[in-house]
């Protein structure tokens, strides 16, 4: 394996347990050679810039994934990635030391095994569990010992215990003796590029205090901070807090939104200045609704949960019908501005700008967009849409909309901005009758309403 990087924040009470068992690596478990350092199983928006950014500090990879088109897409270099990770791939794909299979037999040749496959939730916004239970079956029917586990991808408290630790344990592979096993949330944010992948801390907790300890060594091949916490729960529930916190501060910035509307306040420049304020705030911005795969989705993982336990938590989920809500709400103000303007929704031309979720990102999973289409096309307006990064969107019920080359030659009534691409030119906007700016950003237009 690569040789370590510091690992800062390891509580002290570790080293010490580590120096007490440091008999370990002679146990006969632990003699195992491993042809790579680490396989990453699922090379998604997560998995894929992890693999390449273990394999640009120097560790040798097996990038697993079950979707051939996956593969193929990353062979090809067609994979959505920043600039960065853009060049990585293509020096990755030249060496040797990094290999890519659909073939999960292969897991057992790795000392580290990564997991960072989809959790979804599902229409009843109840946690769609399949995906990562059928990958770990996967993983711990393949496991050796030696081997550290890691699960990465957002779930409910106890989740590693349940699918990883006792399975393991009943194939007579016990944590912290045989194994070793932990979960560490990954923060990954597709599209931005201003915090380097191993510049952002690895928050970590293990099964036991040997795991954490063999997880950290393993994170700190490319990572350069790894904050451990006491349990593996802790950790599990440190993500759930972090997107929880981003929901509840973008519903509340919504909010605001409206109430800047109502008083005649322009709302960014609110949130502008408040945010010259060096402690104590920190800025989100309001929007159309939410996307991708983490804050529709994993603030319901603790909700879920939490109803088991007959806990109220009445701010979450006020902030979670809140988000859910603006989609609904933008089409209702869609209605209003063409009625204002002596026209109803019924036969209206309505263009919408942007379908992914958010700026610069090729993903459309969960975005509002298609919740919008979807309502307006059902009260029977003309709908169509314009992002050069989508030729094509597909709604919740299967309906598949090409999206539209020429903007200016749509003959919109209306349009919506609901996300606004760094690389697309949004001049032409000025000349049409009416603009709905759901990014809040477009504040130079002089034919433009807000939510
Ligand atoms: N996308 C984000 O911004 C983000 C950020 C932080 C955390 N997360 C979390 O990371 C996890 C992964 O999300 P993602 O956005 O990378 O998902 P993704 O859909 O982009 O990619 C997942 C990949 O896993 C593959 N896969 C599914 N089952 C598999 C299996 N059994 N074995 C091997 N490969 C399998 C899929 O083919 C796909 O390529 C989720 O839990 C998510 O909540 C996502």
């Amino acid at each position: 394996m690569a040789a370590p990087g510091l690992i800062n924040e390891v509580p002290s009470d570790l080293l010490t347990q580590h120096r007490i068992l440091e008999g370990l690596d002679e146990h006969p478990a632990n003699q195992t050679a491993f042809d790579f350092d680490v396989a990453i199983v699922g090379l998604g928006y997560v998995g894929l810039p992890t693999a390449l950014a273990f394999q640009a500090a120097g560790s040798r990879v097996l990038g697993v994934d079950v979707s051939e088109r996956r593969l193929a897409v990353i062979n090809d270099e067609r994979a959505d990635l920043l600039e960065t990770d853009r060049d990585r791939l293509t020096l990755a794909l030249r060496d040797s030391s990094f290999d890519l299979t659909s073939d999960v037999a292969r897991l057992g040749t790795a000392a580290a095994v990564i997991i960072c496959v989809p959790t979804p939730v599902d229409h009843f916004l109840v946690p769609d569990l399949r995906i990562l239970e059928s990958a770990c079956r996967t993983v711990v029917a393949s496991a050796v010992p030696g081997q550290v586990l890691l699960l990465t991808s957002t779930t409910y408290v106890g989740c590693t215990q349940d699918m990883l630790v006792g399975p393991l344990a009943a194939r007579g592979l016990h944590a912290g003796a045989d194994i070793f096993v932990a979960f560490s949330p990954e923060r990954i944010d597709p599209g931005n590029d201003r915090h380097a992948h191993e510049d952002v801390p690895r928050v970590l907790g293990g099964s036991t205090s040997v795991c954490a300890e063999r997880a950290a060594a393993v994170l700190s091949s490319y990572a350069k901070n790894v904050h451990i916490v006491p349990t593996v729960d802790a950790a599990e529930m440190t993500k759930l807090l972090e997107n929880t916190f981003r929901a509840v501060n973008i519903a509340l910035a919504n909010e605001f939104a409206e109430i800047c509307q109502v008083m005649g306040v322009e709302v960014m420049d609110v949130i502008g200045a408040a945010a010259t304020k060096p402690y104590g705030f920190m800025p989100f911005y309001p929007g159309p609704g939410v996307g991708g795969h983490c804050i529709p989705c994993d603030p319901h993982y603790l909700l879920w949960q939490l109803k088991r336990e007959r806990l109220s938590t009445p701010v979450i989920e006020q902030a979670m019908a809140g988000i859910a809500g603006r989609p609904h709400r933008v089409v209702g103000r869609i209605r209003e501005t063409l009625s204002e303007r002596g026209a109803g929704l019924t036969g209206a031309r309505v263009l919408v700008v942007g379908v992914a979720y958010k700026p610069d990102v090729e993903d459309i999973r969960e975005s509002p967009a298609l919740e919008v289409l979807s309502e307006l096309i059902k009260q029977g307006a003309t709908v169509g849409y314009y992002d050069p990064l989508f030729s094509t969107a597909t709604l919740p019920d299967g309906t598949t909309l090409i999206g539209v080359d020429e903007p200016t030659a749509f003959g919109a009534d209306l349009v919506l901005v609901h996300t606004a691409h760094h690389s697309v030119d949004l001049a032409w906007l000025q000349d049409q009758p009416v603009v709905l700016d759901a990014t809040y950003r477009l504040s130079d237009l002089t034919n433009r309403v807000v939510l």
